[in-house]
């Protein structure tokens, strides 16, 4: 039986007290939950988080990080501050950091390589905006965005790298893509990294869903053979919304 991944992405919400009651929440609520497990707090929240997290099946996540290891850049968060703090896993390309910052594949890339190097797990996020996917774009955009988030990463770093598709009109928006429609994307996906690193790999690749995942359509969505699991924004704000999302099944 395949082993889900349900990641909640706090983004910029939530104090450090905040951030603390929400993660023992979890850790009490999920302790018997059998799915892969992530939390990812506001950057000023890791330190904290990560005392409540440590030992339990809730891995700590970071919501991006700088492309250099260290130096003069003011305002980045460097992938070894991440490690000191316990951080497992980090997401990097999100649709906020590409359309609101500015980030291109080529940034994304770096990051994503340097997390690698260093030992974390990725979750690259892909997506296309509701112009792309209306004037017929959604293929090449998904395509380009995993081709380049991916250049120069081995098959063998690929066990660490789990894709989040997260279609940008669907976040925030409680519009979700249909389950059908969602499988579709996952499957082109799945394909494209078929003719990059093999069947074998693609098949075993982790493939979340992100957009509107709330309780009512988390089962529908990951019941479909490419929905490896969910990245969830709003409904991880709470526990009362995000732990039956993790406990779907
Ligand atoms: P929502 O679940 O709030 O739509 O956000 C999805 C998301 O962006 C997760 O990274």
């Amino acid at each position: 039986m395949r082993n889900y991944f349900i990641a909640g992405n706090w983004k910029m919400h939530k104090t450090v007290s905040e951030s603390v009651a929400l993660a023992k929440a979890l850790v009490a609520q999920l302790a018997g939950c059998r799915e892969k497990l992530m939390i990812a707090p506001a950057f000023t929240a890791l330190a904290a988080v990560s005392e409540v997290v440590k030992g339990t099946n809730i891995l700590l996540g970071a919501q991006n990080m700088g492309p250099e290891e260290q130096g003069a850049h003011t305002g980045e968060v460097s992938v070894l501050m991440l490690k000191d703090l316990g951080v497992k896993v980090v997401i990097l390309g999100h649709s906020e950091r590409r359309h609101t910052y500015g980030e291109t594949d080529e940034l994304i890339n770096k990051k994503v390589r340097l997390a690698l190097q260093h030992g974390l797990e990725v979750i690259l996020c892909v997506g296309e905006t509701l112009d792309e996917r209306e004037s017929g774009r959604l293929e090449a955009v998904c395509r380009t965005q995993v081709e380049q988030g991916l250049a120069g990463v081995s098959a063998g770093d690929l066990a660490r790298v789990t894709i989040a598709y997260e279609p940008v009109w669907a976040i925030g928006t409680g519009k979700t893509a249909t389950p059908e429609d969602a499988d579709a994307v996952h499957a082109y996906i799945r394909k494209v990294m078929a003719e990059r690193y093999g069947e074998a790999a693609a098949k075993a690749m982790c493939i979340q869903y992100g957009g509107s995942v709330k309780a009512e359509n988390a089962a529908q969505l990951m019941q479909k053979a490419n929905i490896d699991g969910a990245l969830v924004g709003g409904a991880s704000l709470k526990a009362e919304t995000f732990v039956p999302i993790a406990a779907f099944r």
